[in-house]
């Protein structure tokens, strides 16, 4: 990983010919400075407390004839202030924080791109009717439920064991999707199937069982909201094809950046935390597959 000097404020810090990128830096500034349509694939799993006190402001979006904003896609929607998410301040104040960021990240989708948004039950019914307004509800292509089985279970309701991951695509009618690439799960009775067809395994459904970061297992960085590489390597080999931009501007431990070079896929990562940039650096300098990384901050220092 080379580690080049700053980014000059007057130079774009990233263009599709430049190397692999790994940015320290608050994501919503350097996302404004990237060109529209740039990543056929952008995973993000945000932090749900962001311990920011924003102004508050809360709003819910609904489908209006004569609404002050125009949807991505063409409808327009009215913003009414202070109803769905009045409840909670935190939560309103998460959802000012995050929408921006998904704008953004629908602006930078290639027109057959795809977006995968990993949260829990606690934001996911939310996220659905953001995205919704956002990407247009058409453009939603699935729910994936990442269960795992770790940790205690609670005797006072059903314990949550799943993540969830909201699937949206810039243009329903012509995403990128390749099910040949994806990993395969065995058969539960393989003994129904023919030989080959138990061989071959089948095709993994919108429910995903993974187990968590093993805390013993040689994946593990110690960044404590880690991922698993096998999640990223499902979604990269789907949504995207060797050689494409992949973007994650919530990196963390760089999980998406790892796994995209050893796949071939050339990325940007975005984090603002210098825990999560040393872990990241050490991570991919210890993988020497790949495009060439360069590291920036942003914002810079600024020519003269
Ligand atoms: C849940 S973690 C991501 C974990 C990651 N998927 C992995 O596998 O390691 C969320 C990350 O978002 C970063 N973050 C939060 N707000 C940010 C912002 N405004 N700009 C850039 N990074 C931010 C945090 O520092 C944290 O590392």
């Amino acid at each position: 990983m080379t580690l080049s000097s700053d980014c000059l404020a007057d130079e774009l810090p990233w263009t599709p010919s430049g190397d692999n990128l790994v940015v320290k830096g608050d994501n919503l500034e350097f996302l404004r400075t990237l060109p529209d349509a740039s990543f056929r694939l952008i995973y993000i799993d945000p932090p749900f407390n962001t311990g920011k006190v924003q102004t508050r402001q809360t709003m819910k979006t609904t489908r209006s004839a004569t609404g002050n904003r125009v949807g991505f896609k063409g409808q327009t929607y009215q913003t009414v202030k202070g109803v769905a998410f009045g409840y909670n301040d935190a939560f309103g104040d998460y959802w000012e924080f995050l929408e921006p960021r998904l704008e953004q990240a629908w602006r930078l989708l290639t027109g057959d791109g795809t977006l995968y948004l990993h949260l829990d039950y606690r934001e996911v019914h939310y996220a659905k009717v953001l995205l919704d307004a956002l990407f247009g509800r058409e453009s939603f292509l699935n729910e994936i439920i990442w269960a795992y089985d770790y940790g205690a279970r609670s005797t006072k309701k059903w314990p949550a064991k799943h993540d969830n991951i909201l699937v949206y695509v810039k243009d329903p009618s012509r995403y990128y999707f390749n099910s040949t690439e994806v990993d395969r799960e065995p058969y539960m009775a393989p003994g129904l199937v023919t030989p080959e067809k138990a061989a071959l395994g089948k095709l993994p459904t919108d429910v995903w069982w993974h187990t968590i970061v093993s805390p013993m297992g040689k994946e593990k960085t110690g960044y404590p909201t880690q991922k698993p590489e096998g999640i990223l390597r499902r979604i990269i080999h789907a949504s995207s094809e060797p050689g494409d931009w992949v973007l994650d501007f919530f990196a963390g431990s760089g999980t998406t950046g790892a796994v995209a070079q050893n796949l071939n896929r050339r990325f940007v990562m975005v984090d603002q935390n210098q825990e999560a940039i040393d872990i990241i650096t050490k991570r991919l300098g210890n993988n020497l597959l790949g495009f060439p990384v360069s590291l920036i901050e942003f914002p810079g220092i600024s020519k003269g």
